[in-house]
């Protein structure tokens, strides 16, 4: 039987994330997402900490994960905090806000790349004030250093071993 952990995670990738390696990888890198998904989880459990992951092109279907996860009414069975990259959905989804913000879960928000030297479109999140930091422009790592600040600031990991 697997063991189940009682520290929880939740990483949520949004649209077109499921195509990383073979999306614009100029922009987002040859990592794929199930690499990027494979090597946290092992981090974490080395941890005891479990890091559940959800994808989803579609933005109702995040929303119901986020819900899920974050309101279980079994409390303990709840995720302690999360990592969003809710990709093309920052820039447009009060929804997605609203789902995060009913959970009141703290987050961190993660971008591949630097939203912010890329099209002005992409200059505003309906996430980012509400999200404990923002972590964009250092590809796959982004995610690694939002996981460790997790870590280390729930779960008192210390960063030097
Ligand atoms: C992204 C940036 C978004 O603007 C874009 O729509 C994405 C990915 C990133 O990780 O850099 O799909 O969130």
């Amino acid at each position: 039987m697997t063991k189940s952990l009682t520290h929880k995670l939740l990483l949520v990738n949004g649209a077109n994330l499921n195509l990383l390696g073979k999306r614009e990888p100029d922009i987002y890198g040859h990592t794929t997402l199930v690499d990027i998904e494979t090597r946290l989880v092992a981090y974490a459990a080395e941890h005891d900490i479990e890091l559940i992951c959800i994808q989803s092109n579609h933005e109702g279907k995040l929303i119901d994960e986020i819900q899920h996860y974050g309101l279980l009414a079994d409390t303990s069975a709840q995720v302690d905090a999360m990592i969003i990259n809710p990709a093309a959905f920052t820039h447009t989804s009060v929804a997605l806000r609203d789902a995060l913000l009913a959970t009141q879960k703290p987050f961190i928000e993660v971008h591949l790349s630097n939203v912010h030297a890329r099209e002005a479109f992409r200059h505003h999140s309906y996430l980012s004030d509400v999200a404990v930091g923002v972590i964009c422009g250092l590809g796959h790592l982004g995610y690694q250093m939002a996981l460790t600040y997790w870590l280390n600031n729930l779960y008192s990991v210390n960063l030097n071993n």
